[in-house]
């Protein structure tokens, strides 16, 4: 039996409405609960798109993506949606307080639940040194905050849900590899449970992962773990190169 937050992939193909070519091709993977997968790649590769196909953003043109054992396209998506907390490669915030835009998705969450998803996400100390804190004000786009904040609240905000599948799209590129490094501990730390898919274009992000996917061109081109494709993927090499 499937567990909660389980991720599979099987056969999966993707063509854009309107468009000739297939962007993601036979893409198969399980990403299990408590476990980390990565997905690497260049530019253009397919990954936004891969993951977009979680919580039915885009539906699989062929094949099928199930979470917890269930195809998404018979899940209800409101419980869908309430499983996965997808942090976007261009994350948002909209007018209101640090606080509310914390809560998007689970308003009931207690102070304590948010500096709780703060600490993990790096944000505590910059949010403290604000001078309301929880109810300082954010503007529209998140302009009053720098890039590598609003990617911290974005993430903060996804742990909040405490989601059973956990979506990093991109999300530690703003950050400096020491912050990153501190992220991903604290992550490996407090978040045990859930499944964690992580899109990266950086390396260092990923060495730890249980599994990492190298795609090219729509396709899964090799996987395994950092030391194992640093032994068997010439475009894993080579990425790791560069
Ligand atoms: N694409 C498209 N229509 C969209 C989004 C993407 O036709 N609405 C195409 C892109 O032009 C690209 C391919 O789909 O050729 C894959 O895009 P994407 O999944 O966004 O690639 P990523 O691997 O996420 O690229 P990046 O690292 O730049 O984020
Ligand atoms: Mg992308």
């Amino acid at each position: 039996v499937p567990r909660t937050g389980e991720v599979v992939f099987d056969k999966v193909t993707f063509t854009y409405p309107g468009a000739e070519q297939p962007v993601l091709a036979d893409i198969s993977f399980t990403a299990r609960r408590g476990t980390t997968t990565a997905i690497i790649g260049s530019t253009g590769a397919g990954k936004t798109t891969l993951i977009s196909l979680i919580p039915r953003l885009h539906d699989a043109t062929s094949g099928t993506v199930s979470v917890g054992g269930v195809d998404v396209r018979e899940a209800q998506l409101e419980s869908l949606w309430a499983r996965i907390g997808l942090v976007p490669q261009r994350p948002y915030l909209f007018a209101g307080t640090v606080g509310s835009n914390l809560r998007y998705g689970r308003e009931e969450a207690t102070d304590e639940e948010l500096w709780d998803a703060l600490a993990i996400a790096q944000g505590e100390d910059f949010v403290r040194a604000m001078p309301e804190t929880l109810d300082s004000p954010i503007a529209q786009g998140g302009t009053t905050v720098s890039g590598g904040q609003r990617q911290r609240l974005s993430i903060a905000r996804a742990l909040v849900r405490q989601p059973d599948v956990l979506i990093f799209d991109d999300s530690f590129s703003a950050l400096d590899t020491a912050t990153d490094a501190r992220l991903r501990a604290a992550l490996d730390r407090e978040v045990t449970d859930a499944t964690v898919i992580v899109v990266a274009q950086r390396v260092s992000s990923i060495v730890d992962a249980d599994q990492i996917l190298v795609m090219e061109d729509g396709r899964i081109v090799d996987r395994g773990t950092h030391s194992e494709l640093l032994q068997t993927s010439p475009t894993y090499q080579e990425i790791v190169s560069t």
